[in-house]
């Protein structure tokens, strides 16, 4: 059981009314493993992201998506909604702007934690202070209302936050995207130590090659929808097979 993977996504379609924006994709994840989706935009990553964290109505969906080898598409809408808020978190492009701007992080916090456990708040700002330590952050980010920080300190506080239930996957929709280039830097380095300390599992959305090359242990790229190649990352950065793997390769000024 436990070398069974994480997730399993089996010939995974989505389709928005006539178009399909995803078409027969096939992944595993294991536990603590970074698997990098990558792809220019508008190649289906977000979607593949909605279609796992169960926000997409299950009509659109056709395959399996295996989770600990359930097919969360069979499961009834709040069951799908339960597991995805327990055991998975996600990370978006701009964390920051997901807080509420006229209260602080640490209310928004305690007042989401609260539907999934039955927390003091003793005891959840002892995690959550543990957390902001674990993402180099002062423990009064919780005390402050998120226009008081910066970028990289929003996206960090976002990242924290979605640890806070002790999630096994997270996904992250080009998490450092929105960020200048040290700063991208800083957070890819903590979403890293983060799954060295804790041993989460990440789906990460990027169409940037140089943070897959970082972050991923396997890569898979995507073009309309479809599946380009996929593999270790050693193995799609030294020896791509498609044409499109090396272009996206070549498109990093510098790796
Ligand atoms: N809600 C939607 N309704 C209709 N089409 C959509 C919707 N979301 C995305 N699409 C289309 O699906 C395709 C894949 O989009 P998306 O998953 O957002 O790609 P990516 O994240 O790789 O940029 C695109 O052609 C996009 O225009
Ligand atoms: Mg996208």
């Amino acid at each position: 059981m436990s070398d069974a993977p994480l997730l399993a996504v089996r010939d995974l379609t989505v389709s928005y009314g006539e178009k399909q924006a995803v078409r027969g994709v096939n992944f595993c994840l294991h536990r603590g493993e970074i698997l990098v989706l990558a792809g220019e935009s508008g190649s289906g990553k977000s979607t593949i992201l909605r279609a796992v964290m169960g926000i997409l109505d299950t009509s659109v969906c056709t395959g399996e998506i295996l989770w600990e080898g359930t097919d969360v598409l069979q499961l009834a809408k709040d069951a799908r909604r339960k597991l995805a808020g327990e055991e998975i978190a996600m990370v978006f492009q701009n964390a920051g702007a997901s807080f509420c701007p006229v209260r602080t992080i640490g209310s928004q916090l305690y007042e989401s934690v609260c539907a999934h456990r039955a927390w003091s708040y003793a005891e959840f700002r002892e995690r959550a202070e543990a957390l902001m330590a674990q993402m180099q952050l002062p423990r009064a980010v919780l005390d402050e209302y998120p226009f008081r920080l910066s970028g990289g300190m929003a996206q960090r506080a976002g990242i924290a936050a979605a640890m806070l239930l002790q999630p096994k996957l997270i996904l992250a929709d080009e998490p450092t995207s929105a960020l200048d280039a040290l700063t991208q830097v800083r957070v890819a380095k903590e979403l890293m130590a983060l799954r060295r300390r804790m041993g989460v599992a990440m789906l990460l959305v990027t169409h940037h090659m140089g943070l897959a090359y970082h972050m991923a242990d396997r890569i898979l790229v995507l073009r309309r929808g479809e599946t380009v190649e996929q593999g270790a990352r050693e193995e799609i950065f030294r020896h791509p097979k498609e044409a499109y793997t090396k272009e996206l390769i070549a498109a990093v000024p510098r790796l």
